[in-house]
């Protein structure tokens, strides 16, 4: 190709009527050998000669049977029980920055929880001026919000801090999803209870078997935690929490009590085994790092990724995700060289605060091999570290809060793999 008509095929590519016309030249010439020549152009496909199927075929509708790998996947060396277990998001196949229901990834320290919604409850006691009880119709009369926030579970990532041991997007990131919760907000429900002065700490606590208790300080209850019983438009999931699950947007996922039942106000942290043996980071000198509760800064570029190599030459995109605790994502780099060079990316709205945002940045690909890197900023110009620079600071024991940039080496063949630089 020359180069002036490698220009010319670039630009098409912005303009919608030619650049579709472009990307479908390269679609068949790809495709071809798989496809059943019966169905191609100009011959008229099997599909439009029959009748498809009725409207009453699928109550709710499921995917197309194409799609039947887009799924939730487990690590069998990280599934201690299917009751104790995660999986995790195939981050991967999902486009835009909306979470299906089906696809958000699952962790449950005792299984999950089936619960009547009739028989539910939702109890406020402690250090308030009145002590109540709550059915779930009781919680939808208060004004509701509605509020896209990604939930991330601090292990995200915790297998990766010695080393790239996952070769997988889904593996190494997917403990993330992010839905639009609708529910009441917390604050709103302490103007029926009152608080009293002397209330500084909260205690979640689901009715699952696990017992999953954690306390969180009265600041961030006041200011944007949710009591939420649907997410993207639809009740929550019975994996997610169903009827009503702790919405503790920007913060660590096990702080996101699923089943919610009690809701204990205190003027201490209740020091319970998720937060003083389980989710502290263990440093080099031997102190833990404790209540490390935001999620910071992060980013992963979804495709390509090991399991979506390049498959051919040319002028394609490069598509990922970002996401902070601490606000919005202002910016995302990428870089093609293991992080000598960076170019940024563009940020496809909405950008949401504490929500994942999706960046894409056009290259061309010759063939040659790629370390290809994110790097994100968010709003307070925190800028997501290499892993160096964060085992400096934290040693490599930890499990949780690894939030460092990741690299995907491209080989020639286009085939991915993740590596470890340095
Ligand atoms: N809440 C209860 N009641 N039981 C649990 O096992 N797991 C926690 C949290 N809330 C858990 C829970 C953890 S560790 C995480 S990361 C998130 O829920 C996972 O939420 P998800 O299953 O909706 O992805
Ligand atoms: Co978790």
């Amino acid at each position: 190709m020359t180069d002036k008509k490698k220009l010319i095929s670039r630009r098409s590519l912005f303009s919608t009527g030619a650049g579709l016309g472009a990307l479908a030249l390269t679609t068949k010439s790809l495709l071809a050998k798989e496809a059943n020549k019966k169905n191609l152009p100009p011959n008229v496909p099997e599909w439009t000669e029959a009748l498809g199927e009725g409207v009453d075929a699928n109550p709710y509708g499921m995917p197309s049977e194409f799609e039947s790998h887009v799924v939730r996947r487990n690590v069998e060396w990280l599934t201690a029980s299917t009751e104790s277990s995660v999986n995790f998001t195939p981050l991967q196949d999902l486009e835009g920055i909306v979470t299906p229901n089906g696809l958000c990834f699952e962790r449950h320290h005792g299984g999950t929880t089936i619960i009547n919604p009739t028989d539910y409850r939702l109890m406020i006691n402690g250090l308030v001026d009145r002590e109540m009880i709550f059915t779930l119709d009781d919680l939808k009369r208060f004004p509701q919000v509605n509020k896209f926030y990604f939930l991330e579970c601090a292990a995200n990532g915790g297998m990766e801090w010695r080393g790239a041991q996952l070769n997988g997007c889904q593996y190494t990131f997917g403990m993330v999803h992010n839905v639009q919760y609708t529910g009441v907000k917390l604050s709103d429900l302490l103007q029926e209870t009152g608080l009293k002065n002397s209330a500084k700490w909260i205690l979640a606590e689901g009715s699952d078997s696990s017992g999953m208790t954690r306390s969180i300080p009265i600041e961030k209850i006041k200011d944007d935690c949710i009591v939420a019983w649907a997410m993207n438009g639809e009740a929550l999931r019975p994996e997610q929490g169903y009827p009503v699950r702790l919405v503790v947007p920007g913060w660590e996922g096990n702080m996101w009590v699923k089943w919610l039942r009690r809701l204990e106000f205190g003027d201490k942290p209740y020091m319970t085994r998720e937060e003083t043996s389980k989710y502290t980071d263990l440093l080099s000198d031997g102190n833990a790092r404790m209540f490390t509760w935001v999620m910071d800064a992060k980013s992963v570029i979804t495709s390509p990724c090991p399991e979506k190599p390049i498959i051919h030459r040319g002028f394609q995109q490069i598509s990922g995700l970002a996401w902070s605790g601490r606000g919005k994502i202002k910016r995302v780099d990428v870089s093609l060289d293991g992080g000598k060079n960076w170019k940024t990316a563009q940020l496809h709205p909405p950008v949401l605060d504490k929500s994942l945002t999706r960046f894409t940045i056009p290259f061309e690909w010759g063939g040659e091999e790629l370390l290809l890197q994110s790097r994100a900023i968010d709003e307070s110009n925190y800028v997501q570290p290499t892993i160096q620079e964060l085992q400096k600071i934290r040693g490599v024991n930890s499990i949780y809060h690894n939030n460092s940039i990741a690299t995907w080496l491209i080989t020639k063949s286009g085939k991915v793999d993740n590596v470890r630089l340095g």
